[in-house]
């Protein structure tokens, strides 16, 4: 599927030809992280050779494991001198083999780099280590009076520094937006060993190019980060969510219109469809508080003021949405209970088989023509397979899941990806482009996009050493 418009950037690099070559860069990497902290036998690199997903596997040549930005620094001047290629992991929660080596190349993982700083009361901002996992961060949070914007089900293991990588969005950017709002500043080791910009807390900067920005979802391929300087958002004391039962996504859309006009606490708006909400009643061994309907959305409110009112005053706003088909939480276990039926789509889909994983974003007016039209196609081309869709609402943010069909047979990517392609929608809407979607970046970004993107990567990394495999065919 490789045409001139998606070669890579840069030349392959080289790889080892013999053992000694091989010997002589890990006994270079042992004398910057320490024995302990090169893992070098297969046992030990394999839990970083295999995502969650389980459809991208590799091989490494090990897996170095820094404490700071001094050895990643290291490392990486340490990989440009035996032109060996690196590729940088967080928690390995990415969905399109991102951070999966391929072959002669070196792990880089960032999990010891998980310092949290101090937070700032008065600025609402604080710095963390990339390798710092998202549950981590919200626990160091909940005694402050400040929460962090973006919020995943892979919380436990999730970094921060992957999340920015990958530019992740989860269940609030309706309310606080990606990890790229959440960017203050950002360190960042580029290719060649050079430690650029620092976790700054001067609150505007408007000093040219916004280099911070161009490292959020860069996948690994510009530089690795380090540390950043992260935005908060004030904890509310008042949050209230709903679970409602709809006959379209178009009534979805209407009731979440409903629910803005009457109030601007909205902080989550997602959907899923009947095939979900019955894979993880049985996984849950829990049954739905509302009847029976083609799709599920979850409406979540928070504010300093009770939204409750305004919340319900948007729900009886909406024709179709009788009481059977709505459960309200008021209370942290309820929401939970609620919550449950949505976060656990991706575990429940993981137990039955290794799925294609294909998130894509389309106009939100178009998604029940999207939602008919993608699963005619894929059961008309795979008659045994499985399509469950869910995602984020608000932002026309659609996860099709296939399962039954073999993971390396990649038609029924190509297939979905090329009628959001049609639908002028976007092949990678949240979950980033890896080695999943490398093969149709065309159909989401122009000639000129890709010829820009190409030039940073070359100005970037000339050698073509971070993480070569992703973004681009
Ligand atoms: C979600 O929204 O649940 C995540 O992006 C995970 C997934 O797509 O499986
Ligand atoms: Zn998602």
């Amino acid at each position: 599927m490789s045409n001139d418009a998606q070669t890579n950037p840069a030349e392959a690099p080289l790889t080892f030809d013999n053992e000694r070559a091989r010997a002589r860069f890990l006994d270079d990497l042992r004398a910057v992280v320490g024995d302990e902290h090169l893992l070098v036998s297969s046992d030990l690199r394999a839990s970083y050779e295999t995502d969650w997903t389980r459809r991208w596997t590799g091989s490494s040549i090990a897996v170095a494991r820094p404490a700071n930005t001094q050895e990643v620094s290291a490392v990486l001047a340490t990989c440009q001198r035996h032109h060996i290629a690196c590729v940088a992991q967080g928690g390995r929660t990415g969905l399109v083999g991102g951070s999966v080596p391929s072959g002669n190349q070196l792990v880089l993982t960032v999990e010891r780099l998980n310092d949290i700083g101090a937070v700032d009361f008065d600025s609402g901002e604080l710095t963390v280590g990339a390798g710092t996992t998202l549950g981590a961060l919200q626990r160091a949070l909940s005694q402050h009076g400040w929460e962090f914007g973006v919020d995943l089900a892979s919380r436990d293991s999730a970094t921060i520094g992957g999340m920015i990588a990958t530019n992740a969005g989860g269940a609030h950017v309706v309310q606080h937006g990606q990890m790229r709002e959440q960017v203050v500043a950002l360190e960042v080791v580029l290719a060649d060993g050079t430690v650029m910009g620092g976790a700054s807390d001067v609150a505007k900067d408007n000093a040219g190019y916004d280099l911070s920005a161009l490292m959020v979802g860069s996948e690994g391929t510009l530089g690795v980060i380090t540390s950043a300087r992260l935005r908060l958002v004030p904890h509310y004391r008042h949050r209230v969510l709903s679970l409602v039962g709809v006959d379209t996504l178009t009534t979805g859309l209407e009731l979440l219109g409903h629910v803005r006009r009457s109030t601007h606490a909205v902080a989550a708006a997602e959907f899923f469809d009947h095939a979900a909400m019955q894979l993880v009643e049985q996984y849950l061994a829990m049954t739905r508080p509302v009847r029976p309907s083609p799709w599920y959305v979850l409406i979540e409110c928070a504010s300093d003021t009770d939204p409750t009112e305004a919340m319900a005053a948007g729900l009886t706003g909406t024709p179709g949405v009788d009481d059977d088909a709505v459960a309200v939480a008021l209370d942290s276990p309820g929401r939970q209970i609620l919550w449950s039926f949505r976060e656990s789509i991706t575990e429940a889909i993981a137990q039955i088989g290794v799925a294609h994983k294909l998130d894509v974003g389309v106009a939100p007016r178009l998604l029940d023509q999207f939602a008919h039209e993608v699963r005619t196609a894929v059961h008309s081309s795979f008659a045994h397979s499985s399509v469950l869709l869910f995602g984020h609402l608000a932002e026309g943010n659609v996860h099709v899941n296939v399962i039954n069909v073999p993971p390396t047979d990649a038609t029924v990517d190509d297939l979905v990806l090329r009628l959001v392609g049609s639908m002028g929608g976007t092949i990678a809407a949240e979950h980033g482009v890896g080695r999943a979607k490398r093969d149709w970046l065309h159909l989401a970004r122009s000639p000129a996009e890709l010829h820009v993107m190409r030039a940073l990567k070359s100005a970037l990394d000339p050698e073509n050493l971070l993480n070569p495999d992703v973004l681009f065919a």
